[in-house]
């Protein structure tokens, strides 16, 4: 959601900041912009996509220092004159967040006669840091700008009159700085310098970074400096690159083999019958003393929460609920300090998530956070953190990293079941046998790509489609709505089958196809008075089915078949199948599949 670049080095700034605004594109895509400082400020913005910015490039920008966005509007249209940067005079801006009190400090600077061009909440900051800066250095005005925004915001900021300085501070948006060889970086993520750097340091809330050619220096907000820790990447490159697929999302669907293998590697113990989660600082009394699991989280990671709920349930007997990062976080919970959080989040940014675990913090109660990044916020904000090692994710849509969270609440399960006496040795090593097959069994659903790329073929020009599923293949079918909607643009729902009959029935017409999820397990004798119910109303079943069911070609129009594994797993493949079917969906349709329209990954802002 908005990213954000700023460059120092002995190189062209603008080439390098066009490299990181293309990495960094799925932060948000509706326009973009840079700035380079030679001597005076060059400028160029663009409505659309980084490719339009190059367009308005003239062929040479001198200049060794620079910043640039990639924009996803919240505060005016996307166009020009509403992309950053924002210029005050000498001074340009690039911010990712939003400033809440813009309109107060906007009348101000009004009054202090400041002319207004953009509709951004953005262009504040820049002429509050040109007011600062009549009387201080840009450090200094910088400095004490922050203290009276309010909202969120990372941002990166230059003067004509300090050239060699670059001053970059966060406050609840993302921030990374990447130390190169004779040159530094700061960007909303690694994804952006990653290609020339994985040495990185993560800049905390409030603080201030002072990035010139010779170095780089963190500030907190008493203007003291801080001793920073060196972090090294754990991936590569050619993890944010397309490698010859021709999407993002398709190559992050492929990875499942292995994406799902670094979730759980050196954590399963077979033997045993257990799990190994060193990373949890819970002592096994606060594990048994846990009356209740809340679940926040948003999109695709409230998704895996629903099944963190029948896991929980099932495999450790634990009251769980799951909740809406955006409402719980707005709610009056009824907490204690015996009730466990667990935040979902791939990003570990995503505001409504980051707000929700804080509201928690008053109960002095444990939390864990289930992401996908290594040092993002959510990191800092919960006491303990299950990583899920899926490497980058760039497609907007979620799925390397949603069957990932699934695995981690697998384990977190098993654990917690083992911990509380409720699982035994035995039933807990039927699933992670189940969990160690796994990845072949993901393989065998990538081989019928091609089948199901004709499957969604034939559906492609629908209006509605609909998911129906019950226990764990429910929220497989929310998420496989979900997936095939903001990627297509077709009208999906994801419904628990038994509530069809009360309501979403009378949706049926002729040829609407109807996604039965109905791989083996206890409801699957309903699911099949489910998809009888749907086909007497004109309905077209398509199955997604245990590859040993011999019956579900009678009841459905077309079936595509997964292999046959214990049922607690069987929706991890259910689900891989059916990204398959919204990918070739979109794909079929002509879609911006990795940057959907009106969407943009992590969500820092409400
Ligand atoms: C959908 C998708 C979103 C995210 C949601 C939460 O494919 O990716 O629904 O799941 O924005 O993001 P995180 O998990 O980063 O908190």
């Amino acid at each position: 959601m908005c990213g954000i670049v700023g460059y120092v080095g002995k190189t062209g700034a603008s080439s390098v900041i066009m490299d990181c605004l293309r990495r960094l594109e799925y932060r948000g895509y509706d326009s973009a912009g840079l700035s380079v400082l030679n001597g005076d400020l060059q400028t160029y913005k663009a409505a659309g996509s980084i490719s339009e910015l190059d367009k308005v490039l003239p062929a040479e920008i001198k200049g060794n220092i620079g910043i640039g966005h990639t924009r996803w509007a919240t505060h005016g249209m996307p166009n020009d004159v509403n992309a950053h940067p924002h210029c005050s005079s000498d001074i340009v801006v690039v911010h990712n967040g939003i400033i809440e009190n813009y309109l107060k400090l906007k009348e101000w600077l009004e009054d202090e006669g400041y002319e207004f061009v953009s509709d951004t909440d953005t262009e504040v900051i820049a002429h509050l840091v040109h007011f600062n800066s009549n009387s201080l250095d840009l450090f200094e005005a910088v400095h004490k700008s922050m203290a009276v925004l309010e909202g969120s915001y990372a941002i990166a900021v230059m003067s004509k009159n300090n050239p060699d300085t670059l001053i970059a501070s966060r406050k609840d948006s993302p921030l990374i700085v990447g130390l190169g060889e004779n040159e530094f970086f700061t960007s909303s993520d690694a994804t952006a310098f990653v290609a020339h750097t994985r040495d990185v340091i993560f800049v905390d809330d409030r603080e201030i970074v002072k990035l010139t050619p010779e170095k780089v220096e963190f500030y907190d907000m008493e203007g003291q400096l801080l001793e920073k820790q060196i972090s090294t990447i754990d991936w590569d490159v050619e993890a944010a690159e397309k490698s010859g697929y021709a999407h993002f999302m398709l190559k992050e669907i492929h990875e499942q083999t292995r994406s799902l293998q670094k979730t759980f590697a050196g954590k399963l113990a077979e033997l045993e019958g257990n799990v190994r989660l060193t990373e949890l600082k819970l002592t096994d009394e606060q594990i048994r003393n846990i009356n209740r699991v809340e679940i926040i989280a948003c999109g695709t990671s409230w998704n895996a929460g629903l099944f963190g709920k029948y896991l929980l349930e099932t495999l450790a007997g634990m009251h769980t609920d799951v909740s809406a990062a955006s409402e719980f976080r707005y709610r009056d919970p009824v907490m204690d300090e015996n009730v466990l959080t667990i935040a979902i989040t791939q990003s570990g940014e995503t505001a409504d998530t980051l707000a929700a675990i804080r509201n928690v913090v008053q109960y002095e109660s444990s939390t864990i956070a289930i992401t996908n990044v290594v040092g993002s916020t959510i990191t800092r904000e919960a006491e303990n953190v299950v990583y899920t090692h899926a490497g980058p994710e760039i497609g907007v849509a979620a799925t390397k990293t949603f069957t990932a969270q699934l695995i981690a609440l697998y384990l977190l399960a098993i654990y917690m079941g083992r911990k509380r006496n409720y699982l035994l040795p035995d039933e807990a090593k039927d699933v992670i046998k189940a969990l160690k097959e796994l990845p072949g069994h993901v393989q065998q659903v990538l081989n019928q790509r091609d089948q199901i790329r004709k499957n969604a073929a034939q559906y492609a020009d629908c209006r509605d489609y609909y998911f129906i599923g019950r226990g764990l293949n429910y929220p497989a079918a929310l998420e496989a709505a979900l997936k095939l909607k903001e990627i297509s643009y077709i009208h999906a729902e994801g419904y628990a089958a038994g509530e069809l009959k009360h309501g979403p029935l009378a949706l049926l017409e002729k040829g609407t196809p109807v996604v039965a999820i109905v791989t083996k397990n206890r409801t699957y004798a309903k699911m099949l008075s489910n998809i009888k119910e749907v086909k007497a109303r004109g309905a077209e079943v398509i199955a997604v089915a245990d590859e040993r069911d011999r019956e579900i070609g009678k009841y459905a129009d077309l079936v595509i078949f997964v292999p046959a594994t214990n049922p607690l797993l069987s929706p991890v493949l259910s689900s891989v199948a059916l990204q398959l079917l919204a990918y070739y969906t979109a794909l079929e349709k002509g879609c911006e599949i990795d940057k959907p329209r009106n969407l943009a990954k992590s969500v820092t802002v409400e």
